[in-house]
């Protein structure tokens, strides 16, 4: 089984239009399947879930959808803090979070805090991330650090990145159709499968996310190597 899924959750807005509802509405409808596909991974032992909530080209959005989905960042903590507890969730976040504002950063960090030693499973939340800018945050940590020219290895620079931690994606699903990376975890997917579905993301269940892995258990990965065996 994969360790660590990476999922790009588009299509909110289609989903809401085709439904004859806002944009608004799309993304509540949203942030409640996280929940559910938070669930539907673990079952099926998964560790880690990195979702792509609010990317740092989303910004330019119109303002009252900015609003509506910096609202719903902790409205989501603080509904879903209780299962997170009672199911060994740990909450992280990827993304320069310092550009969110106050009150829903005071709650994400709080939550954040209180799951923090939940070890069954982790749900990383990128907000206000991209993948260059995370790229770009590391050189500039590497350089604040003092490190000499010619002594950064691949290994070394990855722990410069937001969550070295965490396992790189076996696989990457991305919801609603497009056949893009829209700038998501640029280092980390290098050698990632992907699986693009036409499902918009409140449509994606546990039946969507088996078919990803089924579609993924199938593949043969080389890692730029030949076949051994
Ligand atoms: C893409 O759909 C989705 C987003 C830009 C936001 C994703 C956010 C959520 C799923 C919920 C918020 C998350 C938390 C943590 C509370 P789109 O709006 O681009 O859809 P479209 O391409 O159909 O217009």
């Amino acid at each position: 089984m994969i360790k660590h899924l990476a999922i790009i959750m588009d299509g909110n807005g289609r989903w809401a239009q085709s439904r004859g509802l806002s944009r608004s509405e799309g993304h509540r409808a949203g942030a409640e399947r996280i929940g559910k596909v938070v669930d539907a991974a673990m079952a099926l032992g998964i560790k880690y879930l990195t979702v792509y909530a609010f990317s740092t080209e989303n910004w330019k959005r119109p303002i009252e959808e900015v609003r509506y989905l910096m609202n719903l960042i902790p409205e989501f903590c603080t509904a879903k803090l209780p299962d997170m507890m009672k199911n060994g969730v740990r909450l992280r976040t990827i993304g320069r979070t310092d550009d969110l504002p106050a009150a829903s950063r005071k709650v994400l960090l709080d939550t954040i805090e209180k799951t923090k030693d939940n070890d069954k499973f982790t749900l990383n939340i990128a907000l206000s991330y991209g993948g260059r800018a995370e790229i770009v945050d590391a050189v500039n940590k590497i350089l604040a650090d003092g490190v000499k020219p010619g002594k950064i290895k691949e290994a070394d620079f990855a722990k410069y990145l937001y969550a070295p931690d965490i396992p790189d994606p076996e696989l990457m699903v991305r919801t609603s159709g497009e056949m893009r990376l829209s700038n998501f975890l640029l280092w980390e997917l290098s050698y990632s499968e992907l699986y693009v579905t036409e499902t918009h993301w409140p449509d994606f269940d546990e039946n969507e996310l088996k078919k990803a892995i089924d579609s993924y258990m199938g593949r043969d990965r080389r890692f730029g190597g030949v076949k051994t065996k």
